[in-house]
């Protein structure tokens, strides 16, 4: 794995990115950073260059990939029409974390879609993706950069630990703006649908569309998810995680049970309840009055924990509100237990 890593900020005019464009039009995967997480891309309209990001990443073939495009020509060729609320959005929110399902018109490559008859898109707020997607002169399907079923990486460094020897290179852009992923949005119904929470709150979409619906299933474990990449284990560290939800003064009562239990016990909390702790180690992933930075750090703080440290990871709860949302449905699906106060 070849990687790019500047002594400056890569800009997107450096010969990395040309070298780069160059080895995904042979077919090549190369990760590179976005707004929200690094991605690990391919020619979207190649199947053998597809496979290959499946291959790597150890995914399941029915997940689908989204697809990012650097201009508007480039979603006009891979689907059959875009209704006006999608343009809208585009309008809206492009560059930036949304990604638009819409119906494809085939030109994606069949496993880019996992053969479902639409196909998600986004165009990504970062000047190094859109150099990217313009040197290899094709839209790139790309994934979260990680091993499946680990958090999404947010460095170049994540993306090595999980990725290196697999593929054919990293664009090295420092670590990732908004921390979380792009907000999956079905554009296909009236009334669209999010299908995953991500950097685009629902407080976001409502102002320009009026009514958004939330996908049923993100707050029910029991029905199936219309996003098929919501159903896998995701983002689990290496220890079991507990999500803890209640007051301050129940998490130290239950911190206080677990470790009676002569668990090696780590902490992943807020400033403000970390400071009324004695206890180590503790990750602190930012203060409660400032979410956004929860979602920059989230990431970073789950890998941080290693089993040969701890058995199990006691993680607060987050209020849902704006990217709250996203922060707390990715922390349910990394968790393996959840308590609840009373
Ligand atoms: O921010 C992001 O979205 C990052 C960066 C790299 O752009 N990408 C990302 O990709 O998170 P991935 O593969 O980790 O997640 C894609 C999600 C999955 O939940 C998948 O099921 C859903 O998008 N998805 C993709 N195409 C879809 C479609 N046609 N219909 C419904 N869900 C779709
Ligand atoms: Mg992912």
């Amino acid at each position: 794995t070849k990687l790019w890593k500047p002594s400056q900020p890569l800009t997107p005019g450096d010969s990395a990115v040309a070298e780069a464009g160059r080895l995904l039009s042979e077919q090549q995967v190369i990760a590179f950073p976005t707004e929200t997480v690094y991605g690990l891309g391919a020619d979207a309209t190649n199947k053998g260059a597809v496979q290959r990001i499946f291959q790597a990443k150890g995914r399941p073939a029915d997940n689908p990939l989204i697809v990012h495009v650097a201009n508007r020509k480039q979603v006009a060729d891979l689907v059959t029409a875009i209704p006006d609320i999608a343009e809208k959005l585009m309008d809206a929110f492009w560059p930036g974390p949304l990604t638009l399902v819409l119906e494809s018109n085939g030109q994606a490559a069949e496993n880019v879609t996992a053969g479902l008859s639409t196909v998600g898109i986004r165009m990504p707020d970062h000047p190094l993706a859109l150099a990217l997607i313009s040197a290899a002169d094709k839209p790139l399907a790309a994934p979260s950069a990680n091993r499946s079923g680990r958090p999404s990486p947010t460095t170049a460094a994540h993306v090595e630990q999980d990725l290196s020897g697999r593929i054919a290179g990293i664009l090295d852009g420092g670590s990732t703006g908004v921390g979380v992923e792009s907000t999956v949005l079905d554009c296909t119904s009236e009334i669209p649908v999010i299908l995953r929470p991500g950097g685009i709150t629902k407080e976001d979409l409502e102002r320009v569309l009026g009514e958004v619906v939330v996908d049923p299933a993100l707050a029910n474990q029991e029905e199936q998810p219309r996003s098929p990449g919501m159903k896998y284990t995701h983002y689990a560290p290496e220890a079991p995680l507990c999500l803890v939800a209640g007051s301050d003064h129940f998490f130290q009562k239950h911190l206080k049970q677990v470790k009676s239990d002569g668990q090696r016990v780590g902490v992943m909390a807020s400033y403000e309840l970390a400071e009324q702790l004695d206890h180590e180690p503790v990750i602190s992933c930012g203060s409660r009055e400032n979410i956004e930075e929860v979602a920059h750090r989230l990431y970073a703080a789950l890998r941080e924990f290693k089993k040969s440290d701890v058995d199990l990871i006691l993680c607060e709860s987050f209020n849902e509100s704006g990217v709250g949302a996203a922060i707390m449905n990715r922390l349910t699906k990394a968790a393996s237990q959840i308590v609840s106060e009373q």
